[in-house]
């Protein structure tokens, strides 16, 4: 078997960082990502700077990086101002993130899940003039820090939307890691009524320390592409308290474990991991990069 491992920690991981992190750092971040195998990295967001002021770089990162051929850079557009500077910076994929919860829409992106759905129409509108792909996110799958329970129905709906509008793939993000399996499955099986199991993804935080067992779950339902982040860098500023996605790390080592192929090099990923905690001044939140410290 294959899993496709889409790699958020330059985005996800870093968007929520207190202290500006280097450009250069995030470009030699994702250098060595791309080195180690990962066959799609979210690169940056053109969100706004005053929302988000982590990601304003975002120009001068798509300029810098190396890209890899064969591999993806995509970058998180929440309208057509974002999509439109994305181009122009050379991105050849976008990401449009939207939410199935009012509350958390409209603390994330400052307008309503339907009004938010319309802005995408947009996007995926020019992206298809274009010739860019576009990736879908519904957060708050499996909890809202606003709104508490989330009912797999509308996740379903939302999810439903990105896929009509044009999106090839929709990443079901559990946004502030409260997932459990039992939720995951009851989830899965909502969404796969409405969008093809094949153009699902998961994207897990860990808050509650259940990311692979959620990941596990997903698998076994026929999901085949998963979200994660380099040493477990992560959090959205707009759900306080939630921690970072999943290591990277520790997926690729149950993936490799389970005889599944990512075409990711372990050890590679471990040096990027490494790297970036360094510069980060932090510890790893990856267990199997704390736990090759130890030999
Ligand atoms: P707004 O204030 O409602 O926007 O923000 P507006 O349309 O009213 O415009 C206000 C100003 O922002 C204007 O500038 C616009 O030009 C500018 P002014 O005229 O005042 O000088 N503006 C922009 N600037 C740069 N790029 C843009 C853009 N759009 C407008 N694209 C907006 C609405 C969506 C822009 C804002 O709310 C925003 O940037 N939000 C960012 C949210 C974000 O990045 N959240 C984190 C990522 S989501 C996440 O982490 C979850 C995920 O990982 C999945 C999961 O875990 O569940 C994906
Ligand atoms: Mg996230």
């Amino acid at each position: 078997g294959w899993v496709k491992i889409v790699e958020v920690g330059p985005r996800d991981g870093l968007q929520n960082e207190k202290t500006l992190v280097p450009t250069e750092v995030k470009i030699h971040l994702i250098d060595m990502l791309s080195e180690a195998g990962l066959p799609v990295i979210e690169a940056t967001s053109f969100v706004s700077p005053e929302w988000v002021p982590q990601m304003a770089d975002q120009v001068e990162v798509m300029k810098g990086i190396n890209r890899r051929p064969g591999v993806s850079y995509p970058v998180l557009t929440p309208n057509l101002k974002g999509f439109q500077a994305a181009v122009k910076a050379g991105a050849a994929e976008v990401a449009i993130f939207g939410a199935a919860s009012e509350l958390f829409s409209k603390k994330n992106i400052n307008c309503s899940v339907d009004e938010s759905l319309q802005r995408f129409e947009e996007v995926t509108k020019a992206a298809k003039e274009a010739g860019v792909r576009v990736r879908g996110y519904v957060s708050c799958v499996l909890g809202c820090p606003y709104e508490g329970q989330v009912s797999p129905d509308k996740v379903a709906q939302v999810a439903k939307r990105l896929y009509s509008m044009g999106c090839y793939e929709i990443s079901l993000g559990d946004t502030i890691g409260v997932g459990t399996p039992g939720g995951m499955a009851e989830l899965l099986e909502a969404v796969s009524r409405e969008v093809p199991v094949d153009a699902l993804a998961v994207h897990c935080h860990d808050t509650y320390g259940q990311a692979l067992a959620n990941i596990l779950i997903a698998l076994q339902m026929g999901i085949s592409v998963v979200d994660s982040s380099v040493a477990g860098l992560g959090g959205c500023p707009y759900a306080q308290g939630a921690s970072g996605n999943v290591a990277t790390e520790d997926v690729v080592y149950m993936l490799h474990g389970l005889g599944i192929q990512t075409g990711v090099d372990l050890p590679k990923l471990m040096d990027a991991g490494a790297f970036i905690c360094r510069s980060l001044n932090r510890k790893t939140s990856s267990k199997v990069a704390q736990a090759t410290c130890k030999l």
